[in-house]
């Protein structure tokens, strides 16, 4: 580092990044010291939602069953899958097999060098080609994968959830930006061990990092605020229709089935919003009613969605009421309040008790 200003600059961010890989990132790993490009191609889909250390046994078990495209091309689905059981995500076995067979057929057997080409083979998207390509080829492609998308975020303060179109075309043209001209493989796996190793999700370890005097989250004080989480999904919106059937003093419940919401409890018969409560009482209960104003709908939040209710007031106004319809029951509402009933529907009876 020759002075304060030149830290700053991207040039420097690679160069440092690469001294540092070369004495302190990580060498032995079963994939790396080939240049063989389905040596490494196994390696980086296996290494696309799994771990180094979980990944390394079915590894060397995969590599001395299918030692080569041709012999994965071969072999079949099921066999494949075997040496995958354990690992989770089988569309990735199910894609690296897919592509074995194209790279035999269209390929002549050879690993395509062309980045475009690697790209349509399945399963292999632009990070991971460009892995590839930079390991196996020396090529000075771009790699944005979950690490290097948070040691970015982090390094350069980019504020907003880095799954959002936006947020990424602006990382990919950041990391872009920040390919050197040589040193490839030590640059590509320095991000990756970067992320990995120092600039962790949880306590990164800041004091320990060879980029730490650009770090502009570091000197603002924002590692533990980025990346930016994604927000949390705006849950459903579903509406119902509660029948308040009553006669008298009376107020019908209906049983709920044993498993699903509120499973097993008391509640309002329901309808949905298209069906007419007066119809549905008259067919479904064989009672003839009078329908009500509607009461005001209340709001009820489940972790998975919000419901909004809608109570519908049914008098009853024939004098022979049918009381053996199945898994219903006939209380006074001062009664209904005391049973087994979910919030918002006590809270309806609580309201019309009023
Ligand atoms: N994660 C993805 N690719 C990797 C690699 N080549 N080495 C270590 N971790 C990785």
């Amino acid at each position: 580092m020759k002075n304060k200003q030149s830290m700053s600059n991207l040039a420097d961010f690679s160069s440092r990044l690469i001294a540092w890989q070369k004495i302190h990132g990580r060498h032995d790993l079963p994939w790396q010291n080939t240049q063989d490009p389905y040596a490494i191609w196994v390696s980086e889909i296996m290494l696309q939602q799994t771990q180094v250390t979980a990944v390394i046994g079915y590894y060397a078990k995969f590599m001395a069953r299918f030692p080569d495209i041709a012999s994965l091309a071969n072999a079949t689905q099921e066999e494949v899958l075997q040496h995958w059981s354990g690992l989770g995500y089988y569309s990735r076995a199910r894609n690296l097999h897919n592509a074995a067979q194209t790279i035999m057929d269209d390929h002549d057997g050879k690993f395509p060098q062309d980045f475009e080409k690697i790209q349509t083979l399945s399963g292999i998207g632009r990070s991971t080609a460009a892995a590839i390509a930079s390991f196996a080829f020396q090529q000075n492609q771009t790699i944005l994968d979950g690490n290097v998308k948070r040691v970015l975020a982090r390094h350069f303060v980019i504020e907003g959830w880095t799954g959002t179109p936006k947020i990424e075309k602006q990382l990919w043209a950041l990391a872009e930006s920040l390919v050197p001209k040589q040193d490839m493989v030590a640059y590509t796996q320095g991000l990756m061990d970067l992320g990995a190793t120092i600039c962790t999700r949880s306590k990164p370890k800041c004091e320990r990092c060879p980029i730490k005097a650009s770090c502009q989250a570091l000197a603002k004080n924002k590692t533990k605020e980025l990346p930016t989480s994604k927000p949390k999904k705006t849950i459903p919106q579903k509406q119902t229709t509660m029948l308040l059937i009553l006669d008298g003093n009376e107020v019908m419940l209906e049983k709920r089935p044993a498993s699903g919401i509120w499973g097993g409890l008391w509640s309002l018969p329901e309808i949905s919003m298209e069906e007419i409560a007066s119809e549905v009482a008259l067919g479904r209960f064989s009672l003839e009613v009078e329908s009500e104003e509607p009461l005001e709908s209340i709001q009820h939040v489940f972790t998975h969605f919000k419901l909004e209710i809608l109570p519908q007031p049914l008098s009853v106004t024939n004098r022979t009421r049918q009381t053996n319809i199945p898994n219903t029951i006939w209380l006074p509402i001062e009664e209904a309040i005391g049973a087994a009933l979910p919030t918002p529907v006590r809270n309806i009876l609580l309201h019309l008790k009023r």
